[in-house]
C-alpha cells in the first residue's frame, strides 16, 4: 500500500493505492484561506499539517489498514507557496505566502526596471513575477529585518509545502525538497540543477535557509512514529503537483501533453532531456524521471478555470453544483455569440497581464443563464487552447493528443469543446486524480515497488476519448470572437 498526499491550494487529499494501482481509501479536507489585503493570499502552515494528518488518518482507516502496513509515502503539493519556520521549535515564523499572492509584485517591477529579468529568465526558465517564491521571501525579509538576521544566523528554514510536510512528518529531522519544487522558487539554476548564488543575492536570501534538493523518486527520510500514528514509513516520492500529474499521465516522451483542470489550468508538455527553447510567456520547468536524470517540461498556466464555475455557483447563483454546468451548457445549441473572459486576477500565459479584468461580451436579450454557463465552460477551453498552440510551436511538433485530468475534466461538454476548438484528440483516464497517481508512482518507484517508467495498468486506463468534430470554418469564427473578447479585456 502506498499513501499519496496531494496538498493543494484549497484542500488536502490523501489516497491509499495498492500494489496493482487500485484505490483503496481516500479522504479530503479543506482548510482556511486568508485574504488580509486585496490581492494577498495566506495559509497557516500549522493548519495545513494538521489537516494533512487528519486526512491521512481517515484514508488509512477507510482502506482498513494500519499505518505500519504502508510501504511508502508520496507527497505532491501546491508549488511556490512560501513557508518560513524556526529550525529549533519547528514553528512557522510568518504566515505562508501563497503562490496566488500578489504582494511582491512591486519588488518584481523594481527588479525588472533594474534590468534583472534576462538573467532570471536565462537561469530559471521563469518570468520575473510575484507567482514564484523568491520575491515573496524578499518581501518578508524587507518587512522584518529581525527575520532576515535570524535567517542569516541559520535559525530559520525556508521551504515550499513539500519541504514543510517532510519536516513535519520526519519530526524535524529532514530539511529537503525535490528538483521540481526547487525549479519553481526562482532561486534554482535549471542548467546546473542547484541553488544559485547570483539569484540568492538578487533576492537577498541567505543560503542557510535552503533545503537540500533530491531527485523526485528516492530517499526523503522516514516518518517519525511520534508524528505519524506510531509508524516509520519511508517518504520515497516528492514532486510539485503539476509535474506529478505529468508523470501520473505517463507523459514521458517529448511532445506528450497534459492539462489539469482545477481552480486554474496547468498545461505541461514533456520536452525531454535537453532544455527546450521556449516562446515568450511560457515557462521552462523541471519534470520528474524515475532514474533522477534531467527531464524538462514546458508549462503554461491559466489562472481562472474552475474558479469561473465556482463564481457562477457561489456569486451569481446560476447553478447549484459545479457538475450542473454540463447539462445546462448542453441544453442550448450555442452561446448565441456570448463570450466570457474570466480574467478575475488578470490573465496568465501567454498574456501575463495582471491588469486585465474579467468581462461578458455579446449579450443580447435572448442570452440567459444557459448561454452564460456555456460561455464560461467554453472560456476554459479557449484559454487552454491558447496554451496548446504555443506548446506545439515550442516543441515544433504537430500535437495530436491532449491528456486531461483534474476535477473539471469530468465535464463531458467541456472535454468535447476542448477537442473541437483545439482540433486535438482529448484522452481522459479512468483515474482523473493524476496528481495523486504521479506521487504514488514516484513513491512506488522510490521504494523499489515499481521499476522504470512503467505504470501499473489500472492507472493507465483511458476511460474516454473525445474526437474533434467541429468544421475548420466554425472553429476559426469562434476563435476570432474569443481573441476580440480577450483584447477588449486587456484594454479596458
Ligand atoms: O503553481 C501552483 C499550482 O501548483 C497550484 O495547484 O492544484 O493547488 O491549484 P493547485
Amino acid at each position: 500500500m502506498i499513501l499519496s498526499i496531494d496538498q493543494g491550494t484549497t484542500g488536502t487529499t490523501a489516497f491509499i493505492f495498492d500494489a496493482d494501482g487500485r484505490l483503496r481509501g481516500r479522504s479530503y479536507s479543506e482548510f482556511s484561506q486568508h485574504y488580509p489585503e486585496p490581492g494577498w493570499v495566506e495559509h497557516d502552515a500549522s493548519e495545513i499539517w494538521q489537516v494533512t494528518l487528519k486526512v491521512c488518518a481517515a484514508a488509512i482507516q477507510r482502506a482498513g489498514i494500519e499505518a505500519s502496513a504502508l510501504r511508502a509515502v508520496g507527497i505532491t503539493n501546491q508549488r511556490e507557496t512560501t513557508v518560513l519556520w524556526d529550525r529549533n521549535t519547528g514553528e512557522p515564523v510568518h504566515p505562508a505566502i501563497v503562490w496566488q499572492c500578489r504582494r511582491s509584485a512591486g519588488i518584481c517591477r523594481e527588479l525588472r526596471r533594474a534590468g534583472a529579468e534576462p538573467m532570471v529568465r536565462a537561469k530559471t526558465g521563469l518570468l520575473l513575477d510575484a507567482y514564484f517564491s523568491a520575491s515573496k521571501l524578499r518581501w518578508i525579509f524587507r518587512e522584518s529585518p529581525d527575520l532576515r538576521r535570524r535567517a542569516e544566523a541559520g535559525e530559520l528554514c525556508f521551504g515550499t509545502i513539500d519541504s514543510w510536510l517532510i519536516w513535519c512528518f520526519t519530526g524535524g529531522r529532514q530539511h529537503l525538497t525535490d528538483h521540481t519544487n526547487a525549479s519553481r522558487t526562482m532561486l534554482y539554476d535549471l542548467d546546473r540543477r542547484q541553488w544559485d548564488s547570483e539569484l540568492l543575492a538578487l533576492f537577498d536570501c541567505p543560503a542557510a535557509i535552503l533545503p537540500e534538493i533530491r531527485p523526485s523518486a528516492g530517499d526523503f527520510g522516514a516518518t517519525d512514529p511520534d508524528a505519524f500514528f506510531g509508524a516509520r514509513v519511508p517518504i520515497a516520492g516528492v514532486a510539485g503537483d503539476q509535474q506529478a500529474a505529468l508523470y501520473g499521465q505517463g507523459c514521458f516522451r517529448p511532445g506528450n501533453l497534459k492539462n489539469t483542470y482545477g481552480t486554474g489550468c496547468f498545461m505541461l508538455a514533456c520536452a525531454g532531456a535537453r532544455r527546450p527553447l521556449v516562446p515568450e510567456g511560457m515557462l521552462t520547468t523541471i519534470a520528474c524521471r524515475a532514474d533522477g536524470q534531467p527531464q524538462f517540461a514546458i508549462e503554461g498556466s491559466v489562472f481562472n478555470a474552475g474558479a469561473a464555475v465556482q463564481w457562477l455557483r457561489d456569486d451569481l447563483g446560476v447553478i447549484q453544483r459545479a457538475a450542473d454546468s454540463e447539462q445546462l451548457a448542453q441544453s442550448v445549441p450555442s452561446t448565441r455569440g456570448v463570450y466570457m473572459v474570466p480574467a478575475f486576477s488578470g490573465l496568465g500565459a501567454p498574456h501575463w497581464d495582471t491588469d486585465a479584468r474579467g468581462a461578458l461580451f455579446g449579450l443580447t436579450r435572448g442570452a440567459g443563464r444557459a448561454e452564460i454557463v456555456r460561455a464560461t465552460l467554453e472560456s476554459i477551453a479557449y484559454q487552454s487552447h491558447e496554451l496548446a498552440e504555443l506548446m506545439g510551436q515550442a516543441l515544433d511538433v504537430d500535437l495530436q493528443c491532449l491528456r486531461v485530468d483534474g476535477g473539471a475534466s469530468a465535464n463531458n461538454f467541456l472535454m468535447q469543446f476542448q477537442a473541437d476548438i483545439s482540433n486535438l484528440r482529448v484522452e481522459r483516464p479512468r483515474q482523473i486524480e493524476s496528481t495523486a497517481v504521479g506521487a504514488a508512482l514516484l513513491a512506488g518507484v522510490g521504494a523499489g515497488l515499481w521499476h522504470g517508467d512503467a505504470l501499473p495498468e489500472s492507472l493507465q486506463d483511458i476511460e474516454q476519448d473525445f474526437l474533434p468534430q467541429m468544421s475548420a470554418q466554425t472553429r476559426e469564427s469562434h476563435l476570432r470572437g474569443w481573441h476580440n473578447a480577450v483584447s477588449a479585456c486587456r484594454s479596458f
